[in-house]
């Protein structure tokens, strides 16, 4: 219970941590989607999974992980999509 508790705190205080932070593109989206794919696939995992930049788009505004709340933007996820190559 204690953990759980903990575990939510941490996602919301990260989540307003990054969404404050005036980054743009990918930069917004790389600490959580890091190379060690935790706590969300990284780069390269979602490259493998994501060849059009509207199936990207789709899946990041329909994550049910209340850490993409404030990243489903579309200015956020065009200018993620472009920076991965994505078309
Ligand atoms: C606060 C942490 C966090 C940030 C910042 C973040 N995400 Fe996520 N994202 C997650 C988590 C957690 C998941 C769910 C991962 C899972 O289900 O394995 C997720 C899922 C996704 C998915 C779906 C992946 C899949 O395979 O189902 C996409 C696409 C995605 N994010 C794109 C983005 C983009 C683009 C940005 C930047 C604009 C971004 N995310 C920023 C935490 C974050």
């Amino acid at each position: 219970m204690v953990r759980k508790i903990t575990a939510m705190v941490a996602a919301i205080v990260m989540v307003f941590a990054f969404a404050s932070v005036s980054f743009a593109g990918w930069d917004k989206c790389k600490g959580c989607h890091t190379d060690a794919n935790k706590p969300a696939p990284g780069k390269a995992a979602l490259l493998k999974k994501f060849k059009a930049a509207v199936d990207f788009k789709k899946v990041a505004k329909d994550s049910k992980n209340p850490m993409m709340n404030a990243f489903k933007g579309d200015a956020d996820l065009d200018a993620a999509a472009k920076e991965l190559g994505l078309k």
